[in-house]
């Protein structure tokens, strides 16, 4: 089995703003690298600037995974599709412990890579969504929109981002997207820095197996990460900005809550 770079107590977040990359001899190099199927999909967006994030993304998925196995290059990844549409790593490349997961929102993408634990990560463009309290209402569970209400007015929309990208998180963590009912959890953020999440029976979940983290990436885009890294100490998570191919360097970013 190839060696991966990557401890089992490390998470590691990779970002990169796809509007930043406009050079067109890294554009022609992630050309390079996806493959048809990609590529299918790539050129059914009918805006220029969605095919552009969509390759953008797969240079990311593809160059952050190549970082933990140098012996695999990023066109030679292989990857399949649960029943629910979460890409993995395909098992013939015989990694079966090497987890990623992937977000994008208008010009941001992230990929969070870990080892083992279901893991998922969500990123959203603040900018995007202004009826907040109806989507709540429709959406969160009571408690959560309760305490949103309570929340002072101005920062309002702010907490309705950091309850949306926590329940992306954990139901991209767990694989099914949407089809967890998102009333079945219920996170609570009334005490500062932290994050608690009560599970209904139905999920099988044990809050004390999760780490939760939530960060802001400037006044646009609130992330956050959901871990279920069982009965051990937290994961250490370092985050990262990436240009794919080319740089590298610590992101801009503040912890909101853990
Ligand atoms: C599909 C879903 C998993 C994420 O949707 P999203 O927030 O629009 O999109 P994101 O950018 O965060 O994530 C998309 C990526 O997640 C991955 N993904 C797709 N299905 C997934 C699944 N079932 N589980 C985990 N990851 C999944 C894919 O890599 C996808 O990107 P790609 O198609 O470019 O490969 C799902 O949760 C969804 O449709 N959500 C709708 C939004 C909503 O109603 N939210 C209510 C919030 S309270």
């Amino acid at each position: 089995m190839p060696h991966i770079n990557l401890k089992k107590d490390e998470f590691h977040w990779w970002f990169t703003h796809s509007d930043q990359i406009q050079n067109t001899a890294l554009i022609k190099a992630y050309h390079q690298m996806i493959n048809a199927e990609e590529e299918e999909r790539r050129v059914k967006f009918r805006f220029e600037r969605h095919r552009h994030q969509h390759l953008v993304t797969r240079a990311l998925v593809r160059t952050t995974l190549s970082h933990y196995v140098n012996d695999i290059a990023p066109q030679n990844w292989k990857f399949v599709k649960n029943q629910y549409g979460r890409p993995d790593i395909c098992p013939s490349m015989n990694l079966p412990s090497l987890k990623f997961n992937l977000s994008h929102t208008e010009n941001l993408i992230c990929c969070g890579v870990c080892l083992d634990n279901e893991m998922g990560v969500d990123v959203e463009n603040v900018e995007r969504i202004s009826a907040t309290l109806d989507i709540s209402k429709r959406f969160f569970s009571a408690n959560e929109y309760t305490d949103l209400l309570k929340v002072p007015k101005h920062l309002q929309k702010q907490y309705f981002f950091y309850y949306w990208t926590l329940k992306e998180a954990y139901i991209k963590a767990k694989g099914k997207g949407i089809h967890i009912p998102l009333d079945q959890f219920s996170y609570d953020l009334k005490t500062k820095d932290k994050i608690s999440v009560n599970f209904d029976a139905s999920l099988g979940d044990d809050p004390q197996d999760w780490q939760f983290m939530l960060i802001n990436i400037d006044q646009k885009y609130r992330s956050a990460l959901a871990i279920n890294r069982g009965k051990t100490e937290n994961m250490k998570v370092d985050i990262r900005e990436v240009v794919p191919l080319d740089s590298e360097k610590d992101l801009n970013y503040r912890i909101i809550a853990q």
